[in-house]
C-alpha cells in the first residue's frame, strides 16, 4: 500500500537556515499492517505522518500509495486520493466544535454523491457501532474525551478508508481511555484498516503489529511485536 524510498524533507531554505526534518526514509507498509511509528523526541514523526497522508510535500525521494507515484497527482487527484482512500485522526480530535456528533461524521461524505439521507443513515450507524447511538446531537464540548476521539474515529471512517493516519490519538487522553481507543484500532484492523499511528507511548504501541523507531528524522529500525 505504502512504499517510500529514499524520501527526505528540510523546512526552511538555504539561504536562511535550512532544517532537515526527515532523512533518507525508507519505510514499506502493507494493506492490513497496523504500525506504531514512535520516537522520544520532535522529529518528524507528524511530517512523515502528513507525506503519508498525502498532505504535505518532499524534497527528495519517492512515494507511491496503492502504485500510484504520489508527487505526480494533481490538486484534484491528491484531494480524492484523500478523501476515498484515507481516514485522518488527531490528538486533539480537531472536530468542528459548532456542529453535532452526526454532522461531524457526515462532513467527509458532503463531498461525495450520497443524497442527505443516506450520508445520515451511514453516520448514525458509523456512530452507533462506535458506542455513541445516544450522543448523536451532542457537540464536542458536550461529549468526553474519549468520546470525541470516538467522533473523530467515526468521521475518519465516514468514506470507508482503507486507511487510517492516527497522529498520537491517545495523546489528549487518560490511560484508560488511551487503552479503550487503541481496542478500536485493533479491532479496526482485524476488519481489515491498515493502521499507522504516532506515538510516544510504548504501552500505546504495543497494541500494534509492528513498531518502527526513528530518531533525529531517520528510521532506527523495524521490530516486530508478538
Ligand atoms: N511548517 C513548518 N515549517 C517549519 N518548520 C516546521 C514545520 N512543521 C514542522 N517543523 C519543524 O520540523 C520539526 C519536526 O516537526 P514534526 O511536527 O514533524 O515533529 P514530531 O516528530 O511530530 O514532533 P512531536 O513529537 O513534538 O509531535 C520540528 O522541529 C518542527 O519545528
Ligand atoms: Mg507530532
Amino acid at each position: 500500500m505504502i512504499s517510500i524510498k529514499g524520501l527526505s524533507k528540510a523546512y526552511g531554505s538555504i539561504d536562511t537556515s535550512l532544517l532537515i526534518v526527515l532523512k533518507n526514509i525508507h519505510l514499506h507498509i502493507e494493506a492490513g499492517e497496523f504500525v506504531a511509528i514512535m520516537d522520544p523526541s520532535g522529529s518528524g514523526k507528524s511530517t512523515l505522518l502528513n507525506i503519508i497522508g498525502a498532505l504535505d510535500t518532499f524534497d527528495a525521494g519517492s512515494y507511491h500509495f496503492n502504485g500510484q507515484n504520489v508527487p505526480e497527482l494533481n490538486r484534484d487527484a491528491l484531494a480524492e486520493l484523500r478523501l476515498n482512500n484515507i481516514g485522518f485522526v488527531f490528538q486533539s480530535f480537531n472536530l468542528i466544535p459548532q456542529l453535532s456528533a452526526l454532522a461531524n461524521v457526515e462532513l467527509p461524505m458532503l463531498y461525495t454523491r450520497l443524497k442527505k439521507t443516506t450520508r445520515q443513515k451511514a453516520a448514525v450507524k458509523q456512530l452507533t457501532t462506535l458506542g455513541l447511538a445516544d450522543r448523536l446531537d451532542h457537540k464536542p464540548g458536550e461529549l468526553s474525551g474519549g468520546q470525541q476521539q470516538r467522533v473523530a474515529i467515526a468521521r475518519a471512517l465516514a468514506n470507508d478508508p482503507a486507511l487510517i493516519i492516527a497522529d498520537e490519538p491517545t495523546g489528549s487522553l487518560d490511560t484508560e481511555t488511551g487503552i479503550e481507543i487503541m481496542q478500536l484500532f485493533q479491532s479496526l484492523n482485524r476488519q481489515g484498516k491498515t493502521i499507522v499511528m504516532v506515538t510516544h507511548e510504548e504501552d500505546i504501541a504495543a497494541y500494534a503489529s509492528r513498531i518502527v523507531r526513528m530518531r533525529d528524522g531517520k528510521i532506527l529500525k523495524n521490530v516486530s511485536a508478538a
